[in-house]
């Protein structure tokens, strides 16, 4: 099995300990999002977000998906600008920056590569510390970007790839107590969307519609309903979905369909992490439960989600919605974390297409069979 080093090396030769903050370039490109950011981390642990640019492509409309080679190369037309107008908007020179953070993975790896490697382009020729980051991290992190959060947290992870709970002791930190076992809740919200002919991705356009649906019309499927341990699934419900929306003849049809999904997605997140609040409380004083990723944008499912913290007796944080979904600010906090550890990557730090966050946990006990690039989550 090949183990890929992890990229922490070293103390961080720019960092100045005298310091009284650190000013960090973020980079996100692992997905269909080109964006830039620059945050600023006070040594308090406040964070600072002085510009966040973000440009979701368009060119994958077309297709229902996102394609990966068009990915790559709107990419590579487009950070260039962004990174100026983040450096613009943020209203500094590359001089007044501590350090560059850009997003390694896991993701699409051509894009992926694109922000690494503008970011050693920047790192070597300013000569700043170079940060490789985890985008799962940045997620992790990304709730701390609008509301003091301190370590550790209960963390719901919920994207459009990821679905895990993890406890969140801090940058390099982070401990999977679940993993979805198949789809991703994200995914879901977007076949679904598929289906019902909403386009991409459908999330958003999805809870729209579900908002004039009756949500008890149609039952689905309830995976793992109170079974043991923290996993989820989501393959059945998808499928189910997918073929409900075939069924749907009129706008209401749809719309309750829409609803019905939505619902059912918004409860196993919320019966899984209950479960997880409830372990997590027999070990921790600090209640706190963050959900964050695309998936915590919607409505229904931080309602879902604050009303069962309240239950079990935690504190219930999500990231504002603008850091919700892919951004670069993000990225740029968790860089700055780490730089504020004294932990940068080497100029050579490679893209890795899978990059579990919790790397000991998923090579042991792989949610998904590891296969030739190794563990996926
Ligand atoms: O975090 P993210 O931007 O990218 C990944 O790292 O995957 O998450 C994107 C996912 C997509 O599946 C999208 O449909 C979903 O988040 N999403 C939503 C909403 N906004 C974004 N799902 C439901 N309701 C929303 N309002
Ligand atoms: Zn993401």
């Amino acid at each position: 099995m090949q183990v890929t080093p992890d990229y922490t090396t070293g103390p961080a030769a720019a960092t100045r300990p005298d310091a009284p903050a650190l000013t960090v370039l973020g980079l996100e490109t692992s997905c269909d999002e080109t964006a830039a950011a620059v945050v600023r981390r006070h040594p308090d642990g406040r964070a600072e977000v002085l510009s966040s640019v973000v440009a979701s492509q368009q060119e994958h409309a077309a297709f229902g998906g996102v394609v990966p080679e068009l990915a790559a190369r709107a990419h590579v037309e487009g950070i260039d600008g962004i990174v100026a107008a983040a450096m613009a908007e943020a209203d500094i020179g590359f001089e007044a920056l501590d350090g560059v953070a850009a997003t390694a993975g896991p993701g699409l790896v051509g894009g992926v590569m694109v922000g690494l490697s503008f970011g050693k382009a920047i790192a070597l020729s300013r000569g700043l510390p170079l940060v490789a980051v985890n985008h799962l991290e940045g997620h992790a992190v990304s709730a701390r970007l609008g509301a003091q959060a301190d370590y550790p947290f209960l963390l719901l992870l919920v994207s459009g790839g990821h679905c895990q709970l993890l406890e969140v002791e801090g940058v390099g930190a982070c401990r999977r107590l679940g993993s979805t076992i198949d789809d991703a809740a994200g995914e879901a919200f977007d076949k679904t969307a598929k289906a019902l002919g909403l386009g991409y991705p459908g999330g958003p356009a999805l809870e729209r519609l579900a908002a004039r649906g009756d949500p008890d019309r149609f039952p689905l499927p309830r995976a793992l309903l109170g079974r043991a341990g923290f996993d989820f699934s989501f393959s059945g419900l998808k499928t189910a979905a997918a073929r409900l929306a075939g069924t749907a003849e009129t706008d209401q049809d749809r719309a309750d369909v829409a609803a019905a999904v939505q619902a059912a997605i918004a409860r196993q997140l919320c019966e899984r992490s209950e479960r997880a609040m409830a372990d997590y409380a027999g070990r921790h004083d600090n209640r706190l439960f963050v959900v964050a990723g695309g998936v915590a944008a919607n409505a229904t499912v931080r309602r879902v989600l604050e009303a069962a913290a309240a239950r079990q007796g935690f504190a219930f944080l999500a990231p504002p919605m603008a850091y919700c979904t892919d951004n670069a600010a993000m990225i740029a906090l968790a860089g700055a974390e780490r730089l504020q550890k004294g932990w940068v990557s080497d100029i050579d730090a490679t893209a890795r297409p899978r990059w579990p966050l919790d790397e000991a946990r998923a090579l042991a006990d792989p949610a998904h069979k590891p296969g030739r690039k190794g563990a996926k989550a």
